[in-house]
């Protein structure tokens, strides 16, 4: 079952992607160094990249059940960040969100997450998971806040493209299980 493309939450919108989202995308969050040091993708460098990203989205949404969301304020419909799933199989996924630096600090991403779990088991969906920097505390809480159990340390195991110095580095493994009949 597909995911749905347009979710709302008490503060936020989340919906797929479009061509048109390239210029907020780069100048909000993508294009940020201070945004991206802890991602595992590159800063954009150009809008190009951005459309590229916009591609990639596309065919996650086509190849599996879900993909990437913007993340808008449903007040200001500004554009906040973005967040989604990475299937890896049908009932498996990874979950990430980064968010523009404006809209830190406001449990944004908490609320965010909230959301892809709340659909989850409805898409079937019975695995998340997510990697974060052992350094990057916000990140581990905003999955703590939203029920992911750490699962251990996987040492030198992501590349980190923006941060200083080569090599994969080690890693937090959160995860939270979804029972499909019980959700
Ligand atoms: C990480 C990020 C998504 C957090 O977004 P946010 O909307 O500010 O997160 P929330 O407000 O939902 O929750 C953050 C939590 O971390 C806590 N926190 C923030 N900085 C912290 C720190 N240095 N040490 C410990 N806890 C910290 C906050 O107090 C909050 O917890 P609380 O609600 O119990 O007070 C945001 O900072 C971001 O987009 N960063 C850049 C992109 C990124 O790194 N993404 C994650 C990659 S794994």
């Amino acid at each position: 079952m597909k995911a749905p493309e347009f979710i709302e939450t008490e503060r936020l919108i989340l919906r797929r992607p479009h061509l048109l989202d390239a210029e907020a995308i780069f100048t909000r969050y993508a294009g940020d160094p201070e945004v991206t040091r802890y991602l595992g993708w590159p800063r954009h460098k150009s809008i190009e990249q951005t459309r590229g990203f916009l591609a990639f989205s596309n065919d996650e949404w086509e190849r599996a059940p879900g993909g990437p969301y913007i993340i808008e304020s449903r007040e200001t419909n500004a554009v906040l960040g973005s967040t989604g799933f990475g299937f890896e199989v049908i009932d498996r996924a990874a979950v990430g969100y980064v968010l523009a630096k404006d809209a830190w600090g406001f449990g944004y991403a908490a609320e965010a997450l909230r959301a892809l779990t709340a659909i989850s088991p409805e898409i079937g969906v019975s695995y998340l998971f997510a990697y974060c920097h052992t350094e990057h505390k916000a990140s581990a809480r905003v999955l703590e806040k939203c029920g992911f159990i750490l699962e251990g340390i996987l040492p030198c195991h992501t590349e980190f493209p923006n941060l200083e110095g080569s090599g994969k580095k080690d890693v937090l493994c959160y995860s939270r299980e979804f029972n499909k009949e019980f959700p």
